[in-house]
C-alpha cells in the first residue's frame, strides 16, 4: 500500500502510545513463566508482540483480554505444554530470540519458525551461548527454523557478549533462570535492561563492564504490570514537533527507562526544546510525561558508546540530522545492517532521493546537504523504521511525499497514521 502525506503546518496536543514492544514481550514472556494469573494494562498493539501471544498459546499458556488488561495465567517452572505445531514468531526478533532462551530449558522438543525478514536474520548469535550452556539447538545454516531439542545437560555459563544485543542478552539470562547454579551476562557496551528490571537482577557494573547475573532464585512469581507507552514510537512524534514551526506536543505516561531514552537526550543535545518529568515506576519500569516544543537543531558528534541505546532510533534520529545545521553522521552501527532491512542502504537510498549529499560507511553513514523535490515514493523495504521516518520526513516537504509498503508500521504501532492525524494541522 502507498501512503501519502501532506506538509504539516503545525503540530499540536496530546499524545499517548500503547505499551512500550520490548517491555510488553517481557511481561507477557515472564508473566508465562510464573505461576498463576499476571495483569498487564497498556500491552503494546503491534504484530511483534501478538507474535508472542500466539507462541506463548501455543505453549499452552492461556492468555484473556477485556477492554482494561491482559491476563496471562502463567505455569511456573518448566510448565509449558509441548506445542502441536511450529511456533511462528513472525517478523519479530525479540520473539524468537528471547523464547529461544526459554525453550532450550523445557522438556521437550519445539520448532521456532518465522516470516520472510525474520527468516533472513542472524540466530548463531543466541545459538552459540546457548550451545555453551549446553543447549540442543539446530538451525538452517543459522537462520530461522530453529530446531530446540531438551538437553539433561544444562550449565552456568558466564558469556562475555562480542556484540551489543539486548536480545541475546535476554535470551541467556532467561535460560539462565531455570538453573541451580550462577549465570553472569558480561557487556562493554549497555543495551536495553528491560530483563534484568522485571526479573530483578543483580546488576553490578565495575571497570567499564555492566555484569548482570541470574539463577532460579530470579525465577518469578505472578504480578500486575503496567506497559509504559513505547518511547521508540513517540520519537517520530518529537522530531516531527520540533521541526514544525509553532508546534508544542505533551506525550503522556511513555517509558523513560534511562537504558531508552539516550534518543531523547541526543535531540536535546542537538538543541530540542524537550522538557522530561517523571510520573511514576512500574516494576521498576519509569515512565512519565513529554514536552516537546519547535526548536532549531544543529547535528553533533554521536558517542559510539551510545549505539546500542538508540539503535531503533537511528532512522528517525537522522531525519531530525536533514533538517538540523551541518552534517548528520553515524559510525559504528553495522547492526543497522541485520534488522527488519539492512537499514543503512534502506535509509541512504531514501536519502538520495531527495538530492542529499550521502556516504556510506560500512558500519553507517554520513548526511549533508540541501532537500531537494522528489516525485518518487520512498520505499519502506516493508521496514517499519524505515516506512515512520519518511513519512515524517514527507509531511516536512514543501509538497508533502509518498511511502510504499506502508503497511509494515503495524509491527511496531498500529496507530501511527491516526496518532498523526490527531495531533497535526
Ligand atoms: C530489542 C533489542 C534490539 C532492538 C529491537 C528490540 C529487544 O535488538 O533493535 O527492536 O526488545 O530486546 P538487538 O538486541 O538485537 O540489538
Amino acid at each position: 500500500m502507498i501512503q501519502s502525506f501532506n506538509k504539516i503546518n503545525k503540530v499540536k496536543g496530546e499524545i499517548s502510545f500503547s505499551g512500550d514492544k520490548s517491555i510488553s514481550h517481557r511481561a507477557l514472556l515472564i508473566s508465562s513463566l510464573a505461576k498463576g494469573k499476571s495483569r498487564i494494562k497498556n500491552l503494546s498493539d503491534s504484530d511483534d508482540v501478538k507474535a508472542t501471544i500466539k507462541c506463548l498459546q501455543d505453549l499452552g499458556i492461556e492468555i484473556a483480554s477485556n477492554s482494561e488488561e491482559v491476563i496471562v495465567n502463567g505455569r511456573g517452572f518448566k510448565g509449558y505444554q509441548k506445542p502441536s505445531n511450529l511456533l511462528n514468531a513472525g517478523n519479530s526478533g525479540t520473539t524468537a530470540r528471547l523464547l529461544a532462551g526459554i525453550l532450550s530449558a523445557q522438556n521437550f522438543e519445539s520448532v521456532i519458525s518465522g516470516e520472510s525478514s525474520l527468516s533472513s536474520r542472524p540466530m548463531n548469535r543466541i545459538i552459540k551461548p546457548l550451545s555453551l550452556m549446553g543447549g540442543i539447538i539446530k538451525s538452517k545454516d543459522g537462520k530461522l527454523p530453529l530446531y530446540i531439542y531438551p538437553s539433561d545437560k544444562l550449565n552456568s555459563i558466564t558469556y562475555e557478549m562480542p556484540i551489543a544485543s539486548a536480545q541475546v542478552k535476554s535470551a541467556i539470562l532467561l535460560a539462565g533462570l531455570h538453573l541451580d547454579s550462577e549465570s553472569c551476562v558480561i557487556e562493554s557496551r549497555q543495551t536495553r535492561n528491560h530483563t534484568e528490571t522485571f526479573l530483578n537482577l543483580n546488576v553490578i557494573k565495575e571497570e567499564g563492564k555492566i555484569n548482570s547475573s541470574v539463577s532460579r532464585k530470579n525465577y518469578p512469581h505472578a504480578k500486575d504490570y503496567f506497559i509504559p507507552g513505547d518511547v521508540s514510537s513517540a520519537m517520530y512524534f518529537m522530531v516531527l514537533t520540533l521541526v514544525v514551526e509553532k508546534s508544542e506536543l505533551l506525550i503522556k505516561d511513555v517509558s523513560l527507562n534511562p537504558t531508552r531514552i539516550e534518543g531523547l537526550s541526543l535531540l536535546k543535545k542537538m538543541g530540542g526544546n524537550i522538557q522530561i518529568e517523571f510520573t511514576g515506576e512500574s516494576n521498576k519500569e519509569l515512565f512519565g510525561n513529554v514536552l516537546v516544543k519547535s526548536s532549531n537543531l544543529s547535528n553533533v558528534r554521536i558517542d559510539p558508546k551510545i549505539i546500542p541505546l538508540i539503535i531503533d532510533e537511528i532512522p528517525i534520529l537522522s531525519v531530525a540530522g536533514v533538517f538540523a545545521d551541518g552534517a548528520f553522521e553515524i559510525k559504528d552501527a553495522g547492526e543497522l545492517r541485520v534488522k527488519e532491512s539492512d537499514r543503512i542502504k534502506s535509509l541512504i537510498s531514501n536519502f538520495r532521493l531527495l538530492g542529499l549529499k550521502v556516504e556510506e560507511f560500512t558500519d553507517g553513514f554520513r548526511i549533508s546537504g540541501e532537500v531537494k523535490k522528489t516525485v518518487k515514493p520512498f520505499d519502506s523495504y516493508d521496514d517499519h523504521r524505515v516506512a515512520m521516518p519518511f513519512a515524517i520526513l514527507s509531511c516536512l516537504l514543501e509538497d508533502g511525499g509518498k511511502v510504499e509498503e506502508f503497511e509494515s508500521v503495524s509491527k511496531s504501532n498500529p496507530d501511527f497514521l491516526e496518532q498523526l492525524k490527531s495531533v497535526s494541522y
